[in-house]
């Protein structure tokens, strides 16, 4: 018996190019936010019907790919047994395809439920749900044949993520169709606030974070030939993290209708959630423990501990800006924006492509890439390309907020909004710079992939072979 891996594949290569179409619109909305007459007058084109489409191409179709792809990868190497059906993954890799093409077709043309990371209309979610219960039967009912008794932690943050995903996706999308394409949320006033944003924080809690904590607890140590630092660190961590994400939704929604009570509870499981994703953040940095020199040589476990750097970065701001007074001055301004992409290039691209340099090769039964200097090339065009993408952000947002609240001894603004616009344009050059090394990267990434994958046929991978990240006590 051997694994199937031509699903693992299928993922893997549309990880690539979702990743790349993602970013090239994210440029896009960078450069028009620069110059707005960049939408050219066509309404497909504007940045209201655009922006939705970046997000949605590289969450859902970047991410959701890549978590998809290595978590069928993982399952099987630590389960020591196939896929349970074959049939079943082809529904899952087209069925996910079918959701992301719909969503490039129909957010350009304006359908939309208006709901953050949950913008597309009914049909595709009864879709999106469809193809979910088929992924959790696929992960599931693989784990439940798995020939070893041990559930290795890395399927603990997977599983977590295909639970918590689906939770989400139901309640939030509950609406009253009225067309084919127009719908409206059960759900009204505060209450739609509420629940929103309870979806909206849970999808970084658990598709933008406890996911990618799984692909981190197979591939740091894989790649790094350590066992994972502190077993018993990494359950402490896996239950501290799904219990504290949950309540912390409230802080996007600081100073608003909803209740006073709330947001100090959203805020206070803000901070209590630093504990945890720092304790996750140090046990993948600590695998690296008697293998530190093997930074100098592989630029896949630089990609590795960059984004665990970031992780650990994104997760110190985000209780800071969790914090009332703290959100006053960063909520509506580009420092968001900063603390987005610090989390989303630097954590969740950077381990989902680490992740992938780690794979390719393995699908061959290569341990390199085809080109590990071209590996290097993509780690400085990342690495460089998010610190002066989030630098940008950083100095532009507090600006923004100190001029928005800047007030004359006569009780008038000091500044006019226009002339915070005007005072932001040049970072909004330096973004779009920033963001365009970060995609430049991702094409020496198709290159490499395409060569890696090319140079050899698959190995049919048999379904005994151990995992060679190290067994734990
Ligand atoms: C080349 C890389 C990228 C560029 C140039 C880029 C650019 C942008 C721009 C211009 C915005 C709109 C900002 C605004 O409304 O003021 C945005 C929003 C966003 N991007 Fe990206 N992006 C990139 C990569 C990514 C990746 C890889 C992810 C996720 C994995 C991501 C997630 C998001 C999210 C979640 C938002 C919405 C933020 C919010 O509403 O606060 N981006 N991006
Ligand atoms: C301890 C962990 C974290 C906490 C407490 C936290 C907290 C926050 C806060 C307070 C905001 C601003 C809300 C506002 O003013 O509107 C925010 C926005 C955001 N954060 Fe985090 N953050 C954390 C980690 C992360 C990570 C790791 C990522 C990405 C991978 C991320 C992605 C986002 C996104 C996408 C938004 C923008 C949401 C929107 O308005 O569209 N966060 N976060």
């Amino acid at each position: 018996m051997t694994y199937n891996d031509k699903v693992v594949r299928q993922f893997v290569i549309m990880t690539v190019v979702w990743g790349i179409v993602g970013m090239l619109v994210g440029v896009v909305i960078a450069a028009q936010l620069w110059l707005p007459v960049l939408n050219f007058d066509i309404p497909w084109l504007t940045y209201g019907r655009l922006r939705p489409l970046h997000t949605n191409a590289v969450i859902f179709a970047f991410g959701g790919s890549g978590l998809i792809g290595t978590s069928l990868y993982v399952v099987q190497r630590t389960s020591h047994v196939r896929l349970i059906s074959d049939k079943l993954a082809a529904f899952v890799f087209w069925g996910w395809q079918a959701v992301i093409l719909s969503a490039v077709v129909t957010l350009p043309m304006g359908w939309t439920q208006g709901k953050e990371y949950a913008e597309l209309e009914w049909p595709i979610d009864i879709l999106i749900t469809l193809v979910w219960v088929a992924y959790a039967v696929l992960f599931f009912g693989t784990i439940g044949k798995r020939r070893v008794s041990h559930i290795y932690v890395a399927n603990w943050f997977y599983g977590a993520f295909i639970l918590t995903i689906a939770v989400l996706h139901i309640v939030n999308n509950l609406s009253y169709p009225i067309t084919i394409y127009k719908s409206y949320p059960i759900y009204s006033g505060a209450v739609d606030a509420m629940v929103q944003w309870w979806y909206g924080h849970n999808a970084v809690g658990f598709f933008l974070t406890a996911g990618f904590l799984g692909m981190m607890y197979y591939f740091v140590p894989k790649q790094a030939e350590r066992p994972v630092y502190s077993y018993r660190l990494s359950i402490v961590h896996f239950w501290a993290l799904i219990a504290i994400y949950m309540w912390a939704g409230p802080h996007h929604l600081h100073y608003t209708a909803l209740p006073n009570w709330l947001q100090s509870i959203g805020m206070v499981f803000s901070l209590i959630l630093l504990a945890p994703s720092w304790g996750g953040m140090i046990n993948g940095i600590m695998t690296l423990s008697g293998a530190w020199h093997k930074l100098t040589t592989d630029p896949v476990l630089k990609f590795m501990i960059v984004a665990l750097s970031f992780y650990g970065m994104s997760t110190f701001e985000g209780p800071l800006m969790s914090i009332k007074t703290i959100n006053a001055l960063s909520h509506y301004t580009d420092w968001t924006i900063g603390h987005v992409h610090s989390g989303a290039l630097g954590w969740v691209a950077m381990m989902t492509i680490g992740s992938l340099y780690s794979l390719i090769p393995r699908l061959i039964g290569e341990k390199k890439m085809y080109s590990v200097k071209a590996v290097d090339i993509h780690f400085w065009a990342s690495t460089l390309g998010v610190v002066v993408y989030i630098s940008a952000m950083w100095i532009a947002g507090v600006m923004q907020g100190l001029m928005w609240r800047a007030f004359n001894p006569d009780g008038t603004l000091t500044y006019s909004f226009v002339e915070g616009l005007v005072a932001t344009k040049p970072y909004y050059v330096i973004r779009l710079f920033g963001g365009l090394l970060f995609l430049s990267g991702m094409f020496f990434m198709a290159w490499n992939t395409w060569k890696t994958l090319r140079s050899k046929e698959m190995r049919p991978i048999p379904a005994s072979e151990p995992a060679d990240w190290g067994e734990h006590a």
